[in-house]
């Protein structure tokens, strides 16, 4: 797949190695739910996540997200999700997390509220999506 940009070399590209990596995407919490399917660029967004697989099944639990296609999903309240971009609008750093109650970045900082919304250090709001849950289906759209 000679077109298709290498993950190695991508993440090299961003400055990233090895076990430093795994810190950005996964070391902020001990969260097991922490997913990253793919770092190329997101594009429209709409997706559907079965809450009963393995790798998406920490939505089930209030405060957990997983992150797909660099937007992070996270469960906010027994009834809610949250979805926002997983690039951060300080620096653009693809490290935006939820730290169980708000969205946080690791690389300075920078909350958001679950809707998106700047609180520190960065200005501009995260791009968010909307959710919807259908039985175990949670549809994560533009
Ligand atoms: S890039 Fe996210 S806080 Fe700076």
């Amino acid at each position: 797949m000679p077109n298709k940009i290498k993950r190695n070399e991508f993440l090299k590209s961003l400055g990233f190695k090895g076990a430093s990596l795994l810190a950005v995407y996964c070391g902020a919490t001990s969260l097991s739910s922490c997913k990253n399917e793919s770092v190329s660029p997101a594009s429209a967004v709409d997706f559907t996540l079965d809450l009963n697989q393995a790798a998406y099944s920490a939505l089930n639990t209030v405060g957990k997200y997983v992150i797909y296609n660099q937007v992070v999903i996270a469960r906010v309240s027994a009834t809610s999700f949250a979805a926002v971009t997983q690039i951060c609008t300080h620096e653009g750093k693809p490290q935006v997390m939820y730290n169980g109650s708000k969205f946080y970045c690791t690389a300075h900082g920078a909350t958001f509220s679950t809707a998106g919304a700047a609180l520190s250090v960065a200005n501009r709001s995260l791009t968010s999506y909307q959710t919807s849950l259908s039985g175990t289906s949670l549809r994560v759209y533009a």
